[in-house]
């Protein structure tokens, strides 16, 4: 089994890559860390704990950051996921256990009880990874790779015209992931575009498992809404489960390799372009999907749930 720890913002494709991750026989969630982002770090860890109650998982979860290294705050984006993360439906832990630690703290001693094994898969802003990275920087070396939800390379970004949300919301601590000598592997908005789901996908994943995919189904209306209203399709984009599933099957995604910095300033800040640094190691830049594979993938291994 692959061990992944998510770190996350939930959420609701947050919270479809979780799902999907718990449910798939060959992903171990060995944790889980709460970062700011679509709602507040509090919001986020709580939900993070939902969603692994739900899923019938006993996964630890820690607290990270709740502001970027550097910047000022963006607001949280509730307008897209709603204002406590997933959509109009309450959420509430039954057993609340947050551990003592903060994310940093727990992703590094991840890190280090398990050399080699771990993928550590962000899908939100990269606060908390940045901070681990800072706290330990041996993790680098010791980690299978790293395997994000964010950025763009030539599809242009989703919250400015150059900028991707997640990197957006932390483009310093995005920028030092992105300078660490570690495998990185960017799931941008180049391969998460390309898959969308809609509402009859939901309705027959609320179907087939109507504990996940109801929940799914439920949280999904609010965010469709904002598809449908502000981008202009009908159903959502699958980013956060790209990164999940990229990094159990990458032979479903066409690889670049570059060297990736952040602007972090002026008028195309957050913008993850190709780097003229020569210090720079190259990453892996997904810029291919194969769709349709991977949309059935996660129907089916969701589906497949309960
Ligand atoms: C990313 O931003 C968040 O709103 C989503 O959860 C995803 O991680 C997409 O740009
Ligand atoms: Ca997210």
């Amino acid at each position: 089994k692959q061990k992944i720890l998510i770190d996350t913002d939930p959420g609701v494709d947050d919270a479809m890559a979780i799902f999907f991750a718990c449910v798939h026989p060959d992903i171990d969630v060995v944790g889980m860390t709460g970062v700011f982002g679509n709602v507040t770090v509090d919001i986020a860890a709580r939900n993070a704990i939902v969603l692994a109650e739900r899923a019938e998982q006993d996964i630890p979860v820690a607290r990270g950051a709740d502001v970027p290294l550097v910047q000022t705050p963006n607001p949280v984006s509730d307008y897209v996921h709603g204002e406590q993360g997933f959509g109009d439906i309450p959420a509430q832990p039954t057993r609340a256990e947050i551990l003592d630690e903060t994310a940093a703290e727990f992703i590094c001693r991840l890190i280090n009880e398990n050399p080699g094994e771990i993928s550590l898969c962000p899908i939100g802003p990269l606060t908390n990874i940045a901070l681990a990275l800072q706290l330990d920087p041996t993790i680098a070396q010791k980690v299978k790779n790293v395997v994000i939800m964010g950025g763009s390379l030539r599809e242009g970004g989703n919250v400015t015209a150059h900028a991707e949300a997640n990197i957006w919301n932390d483009p310093h601590a995005a920028d030092a992931v992105f300078a660490a000598d570690w495998p990185v592997v960017m799931v941008g908005l180049d391969v998460t575009h390309r898959v969308i789901c809609t509402p009859a996908d939901f309705s027959e994943l609320a179907k087939a498992a109507p504990k996940l995919g109801g929940f799914l189904q439920d949280a999904s209306h609010f965010y469709i809404r904002f598809y449908e209203e502000v981008v202009g399709i009908t159903g959502c984009y699958l980013h956060d489960p790209a990164a999940v599933i990229a990094t159990l099957r990458p032979e479903l995604f066409t690889i670049e390799n570059h060297p990736i910095e952040v602007k972090v300033d002026g008028e195309e800040i957050g913008k993850t372009a190709i780097s003229t640094n020569p210090e720079r190691r190259a990453m892996q830049i997904c810029t291919g999907i194969q769709a349709e594979t991977v949309k059935e993938l996660f129907m089916d291994t969701i589906k497949s749930g309960f």
